[in-house]
């Protein structure tokens, strides 16, 4: 993420130049900080806020160019709404919205994080940061001829703050988590003529730089290990599948991990049930669960968070040609249970059963998360704004219900049971891959449950939150990089040592 924007930090003294932002809300009044910058201006900005009307409300701006007086090009006032209301994950959209307000041409930009009532803290200096680089990020690798829309910000941009080393040393962790969140953001991205499996698993391979440990494993290992599920989907791509297994040990050597698995379907044609052509484009996202895993490792190891966690993610594409698996195949996944085929597009699943079992026995975690593009279903159930949870376990649901407030990438609990196991019951095989309309997305689940053992454990559906999601605040990419945010608060929240 070397070309992304970053963030400096200055003191209050520091002279702004460029385009300069302060806040106020609805009281209408300044922070002792901004009323020194502002100077003598102060009241050519009372005169324009009266003039346009400007209240300080949430999401208001006050524009005004070459400000008299002032040496600067630009100076907004960002209205932050009634005294006090600010909560605490408002701070990252603020961030975020100002950077939307900006052209991509502006050389320097200074933000002063005050509030009327004094100085912001190094936590809602961080989220504001966290949200300008987070808005700032665009996929423009392959747009030879950029239009204004396109070009990157490569404004210098400075947070005055009160205390410099303090901001500096608070946002070293998020910058972290950012970076992670558009590490996601950009496998999303990419074209799958360049983002194919083993591609994929090189670009993963890069956590290594961050003290990462990262195993390749090709088509001969995973056969070794049976992985007849997995390879099933994979059979009918020129492209061979992997699976990537990345640990990092920032705990306790005795520390059972965590562990986060991703489907990475790096291209969905359906197979041999093939898709219908319209959209067919955006099945490159199917494997944002398995970005997201990544992204999450990078922020984990870039902020050397003191846990022991698995990563692991599936690669495939599933594609239909002559050596393509069937409907009515019957596949034997890791754990011995016996799969039929009724729809070849059904195949996150598959990828799934094997990476879960694969994860489970061998390393015994504290729990399992896993992240799927994995049904159309969820959309239509959910929506864009929350992925669906599916969860053996309440207390892991609560926690990843709460990160979800926290951060803003929210969780919507949905059922599971055993009233459902009948939809997925084959009369040749122990299950089949798909369940039927009905609670597509909940028989999905319960398919996964077969292969997690008693181990706790949550399903993230993210079809509708992963890619394709409207624009936000924080996030106008395609890949949104859903799920980094979300599972860096689990885990900071409950299974870091504190040392
Ligand atoms: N990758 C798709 C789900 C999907 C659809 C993700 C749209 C994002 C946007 C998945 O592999 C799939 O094809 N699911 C099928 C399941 C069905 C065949 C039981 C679906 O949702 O239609
Ligand atoms: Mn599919
Ligand atoms: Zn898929």
């Amino acid at each position: 993420m070397s070309d992304a924007v970053k963030v400096g930090f200055v003191p209050f003294s520091a002279a702004p130049k460029g385009v300069l932002v302060v806040f106020s809300d609805e009281t209408l009044k300044f922070g002792p900080a901004t009323r020194k910058a502002l100077g003598a201006a102060v009241e050519t900005v009372k005169r324009a806020a009266t003039a346009s009307k400007f209240k300080g409300k949430s999401g208001s701006a006050l524009d005004i160019l070459a400000p008299e007086g002032l040496k600067l090009d630009r100076l907004i006032v960002a209205g932050t709404g009634k005294k006090g209301d600010l909560k605490d994950e408002d701070y990252i959209k603020i961030g975020g919205a100002t950077i939307g307000r900006l052209k991509s041409n502006v050389e320097a930009v200074t933000i002063i994080a005050e509030l009327p009532d004094g100085p912001l803290q190094p936590g809602q200096i961080s989220s504001i940061a966290s949200g300008i680089r987070l808005r700032a990020y665009r996929f423009d690798r392959y747009k030879t001829k950029k239009k204004d829309d396109d070009k990157k910000l490569t404004a210098q941009i400075s947070l005055a703050v009160a205390d410099v080393a303090a901001a500096r040393k608070d946002f070293a962790r998020n910058d972290q988590i950012v970076d992670g969140v558009l590490v996601a953001r950009e496998l999303v991205n990419e074209p799958p003529n360049v983002l194919f499996p083993a591609e994929f698993a090189r670009r993963a391979a890069q956590l290594r730089k961050l003290g990462v440990q990262v195993d390749i494993l090709d088509v001969k290992a995973m056969t070794k290990l049976g992985m007849g599920a997995l390879l099933g989907v994979s059979q009918g791509s020129a492209q061979d599948g992997r699976m990537v297994v990345m640990r990092w040990n920032g705990g306790k050597k005795s520390d059972k991990p965590v562990a986060f698995i991703g489907k990475g379907v790096c291209f969905d044609t359906g197979g041999i049930s093939i898709k219908s052509a319209g959209g067919m484009e955006d099945m490159k996202g199917d494997m944002a669960g398995a970005a997201c895993v990544v992204g999450l490792m990078h922020a984990l190891a870039g902020r050397k968070a003191r846990v022991n966690v698995v990563g692991a993610i599936g690669l495939v594409e599933n594609m239909p040609d002559g050596n393509a698996q069937r409907p009515g195949d019957i596949v034997t996944s890791m754990s011995g249970q016996t799969i039929e085929i009724i729809n070849t597009d059904a195949e996150g699943r598959l990828v799934l059963a094997d990476v879960l079992w694969y994860v489970g026995q061998k390393f015994k975690p504290k729990f399992m998360v896993d992240l799927a593009t994995l049904t159309g279903a969820i959309m239509v159930a959910l929506g864009t704004d929350h992925a669906g949870l599916f969860s053996n376990n309440d207390e892991l649901s609560e926690r990843l219900t709460k990160a979800g407030r926290a951060t803003g990438e929210h969780v919507w609990r949905m059922p599971l049971g055993p009233e459902y196991d009948k939809q997925i019951d084959s009369k040749f095989a122990d299950m089949k891959n798909t369940g039927g309309r009905n609670g597509g997305s909940i028989t999905a689940a319960q398919f996964l449950q077969r292969f997690v053992d008693d181990i706790p454990w949550a399903h993230l559906d993210i079809a509708g939150t992963g890619m394709g999601a409207p624009s936000t605040d924080i996030n106008t990419s395609w890949g949104s990089g859903f799920g980094v945010r979300l599972l860096d608060q689990l885990v900071a929240d409950h299974y870091e040592d504190k040392r």
